[in-house]
């Protein structure tokens, strides 16, 4: 594969420096000004409705025609493309829902930009993306389309590739794309659950709570997202909680493949759930099987800061066999005299354990004066969510992770 040379081209993985604040990377966006005139967003409006249902086949034809027209990019792409093709389309709808909002327009297509760097994008890649999406739109939008709304959209997408490769470009200047590192430890923990811990290459500086996107050697370009279950390291490793998901493609790997000496990427670290220094409410933590990774590294960090605040830690699951980490959490709370442990079990009847997550939650309560983090399956996440609200937390004080594509969800 012949890759075009840019400015935006990663450096050596060697010559990086670590950044100072990998939570916010340092990204002046341009001045925030209105991209599109209010006709001009009505009518980009009405091209989108018109291909909206139209989105699975016309995804189809982009990428066909992307592969044909520019077999340069084409390696970029895993070999199955099934996941990403709606992906690209939920980008688009997104950026058109903020064509009237400059700055979240900036900060969404920031986030896209820093993170196509592990995609291996370049700059030399937006003109072939923008021409075959532009021809899809033609194509799908039949009628709907003519040579005005051609310009409106082509004024929209140099807006967007700009920003995408202004925010990839600073970013590279402190930062590498990825981060090779080598699998040092692995346990299994039964269940289909196994810990694992890497040590990256080069330094990777991360905040308690959030998640690494990773690739495995197995499933080169496919990237899933798994939350450090550590407070940052003096020795710099990290230690994910994998649980392999049948027929799942890298969770089956990591689980049943990966040994020590293994090496791995890591993606820069992202999410928002996470200690913020300047309150001092007491923290409820409610986890459900891996979920329990991150809600793990945020008690570490609590007692790297010196246990200021009173954690609540509620393990939810189905069973009591499904309870993940308890033995793990009970020596914490030993050791932690501000850490208390309580278990919820929904489908069966253990004594000492009370039963289903949201009953539990609501006995124990009030939580409105709490940070209250969730972590776990969605519907458990939503449920608890659910009943904080209902009994007075505000959502500003309620966190968790988004269900899925994190950087289609990032504000
Ligand atoms: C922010 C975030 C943090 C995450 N943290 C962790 C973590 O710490 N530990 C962890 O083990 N996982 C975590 N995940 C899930 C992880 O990213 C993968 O989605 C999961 O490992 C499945 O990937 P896969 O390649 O094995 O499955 P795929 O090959 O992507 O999917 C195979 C099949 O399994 C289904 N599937 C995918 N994920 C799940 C699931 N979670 N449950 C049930 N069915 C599923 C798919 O719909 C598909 O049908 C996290 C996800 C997000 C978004
Ligand atoms: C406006 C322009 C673009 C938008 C809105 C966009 C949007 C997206 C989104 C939302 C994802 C999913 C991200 C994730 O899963 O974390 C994605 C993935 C990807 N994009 Fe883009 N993208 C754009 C331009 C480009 C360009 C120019 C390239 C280079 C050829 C590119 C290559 C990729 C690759 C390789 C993936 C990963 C595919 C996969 O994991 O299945 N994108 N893009």
């Amino acid at each position: 594969m012949s890759r075009p040379s840019s400015p935006y081209a990663p450096r050596p993985e060697e010559e990086r420096q670590p950044i100072p604040d990998p939570a916010a990377p340092p990204f002046a966006p341009p001045a925030a000004q209105a991209l599109l005139s209010d006709r001009e967003i009505s009518l980009i409006r009405a091209s989108v409705a018109v291909v909206e249902p139209l989105a699975a086949d016309m995804a189809v034809y982009f990428y066909a025609i992307l592969f044909t027209r520019h077999p340069e990019v084409r390696p970029l792409f895993p070999p199955g493309m099934d996941a990403q093709r709606g992906r690209l389309l939920r980008a688009l709808l997104r950026i058109v829902d903020l064509v009237d909002d400059p700055e979240g327009l900036v900060r969404f297509c920031g986030h896209l930009g820093r993170d196509h760097r592990k995609f291996g994008t370049l700059a030399a890649h937006f003109p072939a993306v923008g021409e075959c999406l532009l021809a899809s739109l033609a194509r799908f939008a039949g009628p709907a389309w003519n040579a005005e709304i051609a310009a409106i959209w082509t004024k929209a997408y140099a807006a967007v590739a700009q920003v995408m490769m202004s925010a990839a470009e600073q970013d590279a200047a402190v930062r590498p794309a990825t981060w090779p590192a080598t699998v040092v430890h692995r346990l299994s923990r039964g269940h289909g659950i196994a810990e694992i811990t890497v040590r990256p290459h080069l330094p990777y500086e991360y905040t308690a709570g959030q998640y690494v996107s990773l690739e495995t050697p197995w499933w080169p370009k496919q990237w899933r997202y798994y939350s450090a279950a550590n407070a940052p390291r003096e020795d710099g490793t990290l230690t994910f909680h994998v649980r392999a998901v049948p027929g799942g493609t890298v969770s089956e790997a990591l689980v049943h493949r990966a040994v020590v000496g293994d090496v791995l990427r890591l993606g820069p670290p992202m999410g928002d759930m996470v200690l913020d220094a300047a309150t001092h409410r007491d923290l409820l933590c409610v986890a459900g099987g891996t979920g329990l990774a991150p809600i793990r590294a945020l008690i570490e960090e609590v007692a790297r800061r010196g246990g200021r605040h009173q954690v609540d830690l509620f393990l939810g699951a189905r069973t009591g066999a499904e309870l993940y980490g308890v033995d793990d959490m009970l020596r914490m709370a030993q050791r932690h005299h501000w850490l208390t442990l309580r278990g919820a079990v929904s489908h069966e009847h253990i004594p000492g354990i009370r039963g289903s997550l949201p009953q539990v939650l609501a006995e124990y309560g009030p939580w409105y004066q709490h940070d209250c983090f969730l972590s776990g399956p969605a519907s458990m996440v939503a449920s608890a969510g659910e009943t904080l609200t209902l009994h007075g937390t505000l959502p500003d004080h309620i966190h968790h992770d988004p269900f899925e594509t994190p950087v289609l969800s990032a504000r």
